[in-house]
């Protein structure tokens, strides 16, 4: 069968993971063990991350909105990320990753923080593979706290008003030095974007399995790839480019 790919393994995945909910109510079991179930995903997507030479991965692990949610399953989720960070610090390394977070952090718990930042240290080293995770993440939020900042400046006389282009605003994101995701995948069906990554989705390809994010394994994620390799990426032109 002739190979129609047009694209390279995308340098960076960005994933909505969805369904945990779901996933759960189906087995009869409280929304919390959905949640525990995808830890294992993540850890599973990580690894094969790290065998498909994708070098970023972003996970949208708590929103802003994900607040609002009962405060049992706020607490858990945010006891889980330090479990995890606890159990899985070792295959980090193991697959040399460095950690990552973006999001309004002062809003997160002493003790996930703590934690996180233990992580983030240990494995600032690593170059080849980034996991980024998105908590307390918005990303009308973070457009508007890049615009904030670039007010500052503007007000400190250290940016002139006429400068304030594209380039700029993206400057001012929350990791500027992290390329755009070329691939989303969300999981569990809904065709949504949810407030993940609203500036630098802009060209992405969109790739939604009906697969709950407990179930997602690396089959799956080797399928995502495999169809955004036979995307024609145009980004507003008329030939095919691989590159943004
Ligand atoms: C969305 O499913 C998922 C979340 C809000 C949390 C995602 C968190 C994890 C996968 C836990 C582990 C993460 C890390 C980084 C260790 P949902 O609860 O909205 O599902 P539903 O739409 O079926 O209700």
């Amino acid at each position: 069968m002739a190979d129609n790919r047009v694209n390279p393994v995308p340098r960076h995945v960005a994933i909505i993971m969805d369904g945990n909910g779901r996933w759960a109510k189906e087995r009869g079991s409280p929304r919390l063990k959905g949640h525990e179930a995808g830890a294992q995903s993540v850890r599973v997507v990580i690894k094969a991350c790290r065998d498909a030479g994708v070098e970023f991965l972003t996970l949208y692990a708590f929103s802003v909105e994900n607040w609002s949610r009962p405060k049992a399953e706020v607490d858990g989720l945010m006891r889980l990320l330090v479990r995890f960070m606890d159990d899985q610090e070792h295959e980090l390394h193991e697959n040399r990753v460095r950690l990552r977070v973006i999001g309004r952090l002062a809003d997160l718990p002493d003790v996930v923080m703590n934690s996180l930042n233990r992580v983030m240290e240990r494995t600032a080293g690593y170059t080849d593979h980034q996991l980024v995770l998105a908590l307390s993440y918005g990303g009308r939020t973070e457009i508007a706290h890049a615009a904030r900042r670039i007010a500052e400046q503007v007000k400190a006389g250290t940016l002139q008003p006429e400068s304030v282009d594209e380039a700029c605003v993206a400057a001012n994101l929350y990791a500027p030095d992290i390329p755009y995701p070329d691939l989303l995948i969300r999981t569990s069906g809904e065709m949504r974007i949810s407030n993940f990554l609203l500036w630098q989705l802009s060209y992405a390809e969109l790739y939604v399995t009906p697969v709950c994010w407990p179930d997602f394994r690396e089959p799956h994620f080797r399928a995502a790839l495999d169809d955004y390799a036979r995307r024609s990426r145009r980004f507003g032109g008329i030939e095919p480019e691989v590159k943004r």
